[in-house]
């Protein structure tokens, strides 16, 4: 949460800056702010709301070689103009843009900053004030900067200016991403790739508890300790055009109608010369020696983790669990003797999960990451990582990464299946042909779930979405994608479970949308539609084709029944993207939500 770019260089500071924050905007939209320096000083513009607000306020005319800006997620006081980045320090010399959590900032302040009056609520001014003071003590500033990153408990990324040495970026990193980009006659900082694609490709990755010393042509490493680190840069392979809507009047909607190609892709990537799915005989090795895998995962990424329980369990026979990255952290179950570990994440920066991570490493058990992401903390931090090859995702809400977390939780399956002679009845990388064009089918039925939005969501204040065995696990995700776009309360409930409380909330008109894709609970969720449409629910049935009857309101193309959840999301989707055009909600960028949840 909270993006940050730097830029130092002869190009046009401010414009390089705001197109940065642009690309950023996923990862917190509460309030934007950018400094640049001149020979005449710090030039701070910010102002609450989007990039394009900032934009309004930022002085064509000033010009600077030097600048930083941040998109804020409001974690500590609101979203706020004064609360917004960059914070600078009493005197106006240093000015700071922060993102992560700084967790004893009450006591930094307490402890050293009594004298000092603060202008914000934020952690972030605690830093920046402290700076100054221990150059006021008589540090340099490089050594000011490294005893307060010292005294700072937390995640943090970080770019600095100090107005008296205008040709200089102070950066550093910990826990938080945050990564150099490097030019020619310029550089840049930046919370991932894509901020400064617009500039430069290449990248150097900081590690924890570095300090980065950037000007125009040089970047210098260090770790704490004050000792140079040297690291060779790498080549982001982004392609420009995947980072743009191009046609599409949102993200979300381009997004949902790559799942497609995002299959055929994530066939190839795990396929070998035989025309055989393939993982890395490491990984598999890893799986077949555990007695049990957790799954660790937030959000949407969890209820791809649960469906991903039911491809392992019956395609490889390996138990699994499935657990909240943010509940397992402090309640960890009693675990097996030996066990796996898997992360699931799109972004690779959930700090939920990385908590467990870090957790279960210093335990000494295995770790897998399965992200979007490479090169992200989770994936570095982990002993393995699996790629979902989706491409940025840049809505807030996750569709074609949840069916990319789908497809290689399956391939995981398969291939230790195959690993141990267990015979799978069906040939996954077919069935996952059969998938991307069922997927296609249900991308071009767009004004069908348009209509069936318009029907039974556009006056509700709530929804429920019901099923069983996967079906509910995909009813889990529905709720969530119709909550977080539209508004709307949206409960995912198994559909046996509903007569024990829930049913009460069953009134006149109440939206019950009910999914039915699998034959053996087929005849008792209609059963459980029956006992809400009785009671007045207005009842929508999307059926698998075999299993479809007359009342029902959609029906998806027939595809292996153990995979149905790759295709019946789709028409979540699409029924909650739909609600949330009718409502005038902001589809891309929700309310109160980021797109990368970097703090706990
Ligand atoms: C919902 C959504 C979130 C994320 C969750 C985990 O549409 O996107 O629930 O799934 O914040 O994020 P990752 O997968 O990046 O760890």
């Amino acid at each position: 949460m909270c993006g940050i770019v730097g830029y130092i260089g002869l190009n046009d500071t401010k414009e390089i800056l705001l197109k940065g924050l642009e690309k950023l905007e996923y990862r917190g939209y509460d309030s934007a702010g950018i400094a640049v320096m001149n020979e005449n000083g710090v030039h701070v513009f910010k102002e609450k709301g989007r990039i394009a607000d900032l934009r309004e306020i930022v002085d064509v005319d000033v010009l600077a070689n030097t600048g930083i800006g941040h998109t804020r997620w409001a974690t500590h006081g609101v979203p706020s103009r004064t609360n917004s980045h960059p914070h600078q320090s009493a005197s106006g010399r240093f000015t700071l843009v922060h993102n992560g959590v700084i967790e004893n900032y009450d006591l930094l302040k307490r402890e050293y900053l009594a004298d000092v009056t603060f202008v914000s609520e934020t952690d972030t001014e605690v830093i920046v004030q402290m700076i100054e003071k221990f150059v006021y003590e008589g540090l340099d500033v490089l050594e000011a900067f490294r005893k307060t990153l010292g005294l700072l408990h937390g995640s943090y990324a970080l770019a600095l200016l100090d107005e008296q040495n205008s040709d200089t970026i102070f950066v550093a990193k910990n826990k938080s991403p945050l990564l150099v980009g490097l030019g020619s006659d310029f550089n840049v900082v930046a919370s991932d790739a894509m901020a400064m694609l617009q500039v430069t490709n290449e990248y150097v990755e900081l590690m924890d508890k570095e300090i980065v010393i950037v000007t125009k042509n040089d970047v210098t490493i260090q770790n704490l300790a004050g000792e140079t680190v040297t690291r060779t840069s790498y080549i982001a392979e982004l392609d420009a055009s995947d980072i743009e809507k191009g046609t599409y009047p949102h993200y979300m909607l381009k997004e949902i109608d790559e799942q497609p190609a995002v299959m055929r892709k994530i066939i190839q990537a795990y396929q070998n010369e035989q025309g055989q799915l393939t993982i890395h005989n490491d990984i598999i090795s890893a799986v077949n020696e555990s007695d049990r895998i957790y799954i660790v995962a937030a959000g949407t990424s969890y209820h791809a983790g649960l469906v991903g329980k039911q491809f392992i369990e019956n395609i490889a026979n390996v138990p699994v669990e499935v657990h909240i990255a943010s509940e397992f952290v402090y309640n960890m179950p009693l675990l097996t003797k030996k066990p796996l570990f898997i992360f699931i994440s799109q972004s690779g920066e959930t700090a939920d999960s990385r908590a467990v991570l870090v957790k279960v490493k210093e335990m000494g058990y295995p770790t897998l990451t399965i992200t979007n992401v490479p090169g992200s903390t989770l994936s570095r931090e982990a002993d393995f990582t699996l790629l979902l090859h989706a491409g940025p995702e840049i809505a807030v809400a996750s569709s074609k990464a949840y069916t990319a977390q789908l497809a290689v939780l399956a391939i995981l399956a398969e291939v230790t299946a195959k690993s141990q002679n267990i015979n799978v009845n069906f040939d996954l990388i077919h069935e996952l042909g059969i998938i991307a064009s069922a997927m296609e089918a249900l991308c071009d039925s767009k004004e069908l779930f348009e209509h069936i939005s318009r029907e039974f969501l556009s006056v509700t204040r709530n929804a429920f979405f019901i099923g069983r065995g996967v079906d509910y696990y995909v009813c889990l995700e529905g709720a969530l994608k119709l909550k977080e776009i539209s508004y709307i309360q949206a409960e995912g409930f198994a559909g046996g479970e509903l007569k024990h409380g829930t049913i009460a909330l069953i009134e006149e008109g109440t939206p019950v949308i009910a999914l039915a894709t699998q034959e053996s609970v087929n005849l008792s969720i209609r059963g459980n539609v029956k006992e809400v449409a009785a009671r007045g629910a207005n009842t929508c049935i999307i059926s698998m084709k075999g299993l479809n009857m007359d009342e029902d309101s959609f029906v998806i193309p027939e595809v292996h029944e153990l995979l149905t959840p790759l295709i019946s999301v789709i028409p979540m989707q699409l029924i909650a993207y739909y609600a949330a055009l009718h409502r005038d909600c902001d589809v891309d960028k929700p309310r109160n939500l980021a797109k990368s949840v970097t703090v706990e």
